[in-house]
């Protein structure tokens, strides 16, 4: 049987990985700063993390969620003590998508309002209501097309007020640092007044932080950067450090009933113990300090190099942007340089999304690659 072809391959085959590197079928050294798109939070392979997963599938990998599963409790905690969410609930599901998927879905039952409020080269997934959320046609079927959303531009205040007061609105969805779209973000005034605006408007504020959350950005979630308060969080990505596991947190205002969401999947054993051990070494060994740092030593050298342009983002939720396509630089960094970095929909924009354990040596790697590379093009 032949794969579908959907996806445009690089050529290269990592089957192992260790920290910041992936090692091909040939052992050739890949330094990661893609990160399988922002997925890699604590590091490949992760000695604690492997042991988690080993030790928990010995005992059971998997039940529904018909059963009592003391893993999902302790995971909730942890997660309530590390991103300060207090009294947030946590309901578990297994990718992003499915993540805002739940989150939208749940604005509805909440408001029982169904239009949606969504930006400009916004990206939420690909299941029905999460990619009608999304600002690319392409990827949306006519199914998809049923949904009510009104696509605004970030930072147009006045267009979010006109039509949350029109009263239909259910939900406002934002990434707060865009990633697909490439690295662009809204003013703190624009956030906080769309978080006023949809308290008074009986709307659901939704932060997707599916790439931006799990310290990325420097803090725990990217919206924690600004004074507002999202009813509905999703989260994926670096969750589960590779292990689909996918999740919203709910704010106490919202009251579960029996039935209201439902996975067979989600939040089983295994992805639970990924999930648990990911936050307990993002708390062991510091991840949030040392996004913070890595962070601020990238942008120094960054803005040493004439050719990039402009710089975005946050922590290690970064892109630089050229006044070129970055294509073939990317392509050259892979094949002569043996580095992984990210693209965008803004095509000269290269990410950069490395695993949270990075160190300053792994930046410094980088660097040279770069400055060779452009000299070369
Ligand atoms: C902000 C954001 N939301 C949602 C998603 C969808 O996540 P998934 O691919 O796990 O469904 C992504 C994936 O790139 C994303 O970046």
């Amino acid at each position: 049987m032949s794969l579908f072809n959907v996806y445009p391959l690089y050529n290269v085959t990592p089957v192992s990985g260790k920290g910041v590197y992936v090692y091909d079928e040939k052992y050739n050294e890949y330094l990661d700063l893609y990160g399988g798109h922002a997925v890699i939070s604590v590091g490949h392979s992760h000695p604690k993390y492997v042991k988690a997963l080993k030790s928990q599938i010995d005992k059971l990998g998997f039940y529904s969620n018909a059963i009592q599963n003391p893993l999902q409790v302790l995971l909730a905690d942890k997660l309530e003590s590390l991103s300060g969410c207090k009294d947030y609930q946590l309901f578990l599901c297994n990718s992003g998508a499915e993540a805002n998927e739940n989150a939208l879905k749940l604005a509805s039952f909440k408001t029982e309002k169904s239009r949606v409020i969504a930006f400009k080269n916004g990206f939420h997934g690909r299941t029905s209501a999460a990619v009608a959320a999304t600002d690319n046609k392409n990827i949306i079927a006519p199914i998809n097309a049923q949904q009510k959303v009104t696509i605004l531009d970030l930072n147009d205040i006045d267009s979010v007020k006109i039509e949350l007061e029109k009263g239909d609105v259910c939900a406002v969805i934002v990434e707060f640092i865009q990633g697909v779209g490439g690295l662009d973000e809204a003013t703190a005034d624009f956030f906080e007044q769309v978080d006023l605006l949809c308290k008074a408007n009986n709307t659901m504020f939704i932060a997707d932080e599916v790439q931006s959350g799990y310290g990325r950005s420097g803090k725990f979630f990217a919206f924690q950067h600004y004074n507002v308060t999202p009813d509905i969080i999703s989260i994926a990505k670096g969750m589960g450090n590779g292990f689909p596991i996918g999740g919203i947190l709910i704010h106490p205002n919202i009251e579960a009933k029996f039935g209201m969401l439902g996975t067979t999947f989600g939040g089983n054993h295994l992805a639970c113990a990924a999930g648990l051990s990911v936050l307990e070494i993002i708390e062991e060994e510091s991840l949030i300090d040392n996004v913070n740092e890595i962070s601020c030593y990238f942008l120094k050298l960054a803005k040493t190099i004439p050719q990039i342009k402009k710089i975005k983002g946050k922590g290690l939720m970064l892109g630089l942007e050229f006044d070129f396509e970055v294509g073939d630089l990317r392509k050259k960094l892979i094949y002569d340089y043996q580095i992984f970095t990210g693209g965008a929909m803004n095509k000269k924009l290269l990410r950069i999304l490395p695993p949270l354990t990075v160190r300053k040596d792994h930046i410094n790697q980088f660097f040279e690659a770069l400055v060779d590379a452009l000299e070369e093009e």
